[in-house]
């Protein structure tokens, strides 16, 4: 049913040493199978926040980090705390990895399939198109460009598939410095508007540093700006609306058909108030872990559902969400969102206004930290998933088929992965999932997907690379 073994490069190269399997089982769910970070921190990132020698990071193994990381001092023995610290020196050494501040080291994705993927209703194989550093979106636009927005916080355009050297001037950045180590991405998502080919509005959405929230924690203050692009000149700028967030962990924008503009919110906070049903996503005054609704120039449109609530913050569309990483509208203009949850727990989504998706009271996940509490999956009044995957892929990428290269995928939602590197053609039959195929894995974390005006899906990866699938004729 699934790929006619393709070979992945990645795959051959990796050497499966006792420690590389401790790793894989225990540690890479967090870091990162490749080690460039998930819900912890990159470990082959150039700066250590604990300690970079030997004795260092054996501590922070052996003792963890409460309540984010558990201590591995009792399920691990001296000699394999020993080989792990080795394993991750040598793999730091032997690969060296950029950071998400965009630069660049040695790094080439090794997981691109060479020949024909054959899935159950098409057959393609993957091109490479361009390579930027650590990006966050893509957009197409009109002459034959494509926009890429790297999260260091530069603009890059595509051209007739050459990436055009210099990025685009006077574009938005957003501010890198003062975000902390874990969210270090100023520039973020980016779209059009539906009537791009008359009017010309691109937007963007930028992070710099806000105030502290309760614990101490730094915060983000997220500007969605729009501008025109006139050559490689970004002109008519303007800001649109600024709300606090969290984090930059899942901020990702949609339009619909009559042109308001939805934005989802993340609020994947480790240690919540008791009761959790204060927490900020189940609290309206808050803009955390919600899906906002706009009008296209930033108001308040007048049939968003709580405006009747005096202590509502007025954009929200719907609550509870923890890393609405996605958002995209089907064909019949069902709007849909898949969310990261912690351990477990990710969830794919039918987003109806005014509704509660249950983050952090219902969810299938487990805390990150050693407690024993169980998953609490469904509660009255909260809207269940359409699918929730266990252990979490850490989706990432959404859109729905409408393309003419794949005849056989037309409708579908093609759903994507960070952690688990895997592409899947969900099919809906209205709240249904009734067939869920992995029609990609292995090439790297995915970052955005688009379908081109050629009708080929796009994907960008977070190592930097726009790929495309083209049909095999
Ligand atoms: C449940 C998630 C989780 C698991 C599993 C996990 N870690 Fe971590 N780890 C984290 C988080 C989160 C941090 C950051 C803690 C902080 O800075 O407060 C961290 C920090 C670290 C650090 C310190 C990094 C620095 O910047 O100094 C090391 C080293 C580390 N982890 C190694 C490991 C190893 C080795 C394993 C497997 C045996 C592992 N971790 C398993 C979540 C995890």
């Amino acid at each position: 049913m699934l790929l006619a073994a393709p070979s992945f490069a990645s795959a051959q190269l990796v050497a499966v040493s006792p420690a590389a399997q401790k790793y894989g089982e225990m540690c890479a769910g967090c870091h990162g199978v490749e080690m460039r970070g998930g819900q912890g921190p990159a470990l082959a990132d150039p700066t250590w926040l604990h300690g970079s020698s030997d004795e260092e990071v054996a501590r922070s193994i052996r003792q963890g980090f409460r309540p984010s990381m558990p201590a591995f001092g009792g399920a691990l023995s001296e000699p394999d705390i020993k080989a792990l610290v080795d394993y991750l020196r040598e793999t730091r050494a032997a690969k060296p990895m950029r950071n998400n501040t965009g630069l660049r080291e040695a790094y080439e994705p090794t997981g691109v399939p060479r020949g024909v993927v054959r899935t159950e209703r098409a057959s393609f194989r993957v091109e490479k198109v361009a390579q930027v550093d650590t990006p966050y979106a893509f957009a197409f636009l009109s002459g034959n460009r494509i926009l890429i927005t790297e999260v260091a916080g530069r603009m890059r355009v595509v051209e007739n598939g050459r990436l055009r050297p210099e990025p685009v001037a006077g574009a938005p950045t957003g501010v890198l410095a003062g975000l902390p180590r874990t969210n270090k991405r100023p520039l973020l998502d980016v779209i059009t508007h539906p009537d791009y080919r008359i009017n010309g509005w691109i937007y963007v959405a930028t992070a710099r540093a806000d105030k502290p929230d309760a614990t101490g924690e730094m915060t983000n203050l997220i500007t969605i700006s729009r501008g025109r692009l006139r050559g490689n000149q970004w002109v008519d700028g303007e800001t649109v609306m600024e709300f606090n967030s969290q984090s930059t962990n899942a901020l990702r924008m949609a339009f619909d058909s009559s042109r308001h503009l939805y934005i989802g919110t993340p609020e994947s906070r480790r240690d919540h108030p008791m009761p959790l049903a204060l927490s900020p996503a189940q609290d309206l005054a808050s803009p955390w872990g919600k899906i906002l609704r706009m009008s296209d120039d930033g108001r308040v449109p007048p049939d968003n559902p709580f405006l009747g609530r005096k202590d509502a913050y007025p954009y929200i569309w719907a609550y509870g969400l923890r890393e609405p990483l996605t958002l995209a509208f089907d064909r019949t203009g069902e709007l849909w969102s898949s969310e990261n949850g912690p351990r477990g727990g990710d969830e794919f989504n039918h987003i109806r206004p005014g509704r509660n998706y249950g983050w952090p009271v219902v969810t299938w996940g487990h805390p990150y930290d050693a407690r024993l509490q169980a998953s609490n999956p469904e509660q009255p009044g909260v809207e269940p998933p359409v699918i929730s995957f266990a252990p979490s892929p850490a989706l990432s990428v959404l859109t729905f088929y409408e393309g003419d290269a794949f005849p056989g995928w037309k409708g579908a939602a093609l759903l994507g992965s960070m952690k688990q590197m895997e592409l899947y053609r969900v099919v809906l039959d209205g709240d249904r999932a009734v067939v869920q195929e992995t029609v990609l894995r292995g090439v790297d974390r995915l970052r955005d997907i688009d379908v081109g005006p050629d009708g080929y899906v796009y994907l960008l990866t977070d190592s930097g690379f726009l790929i495309r699938l083209v049909p095999d004729a």
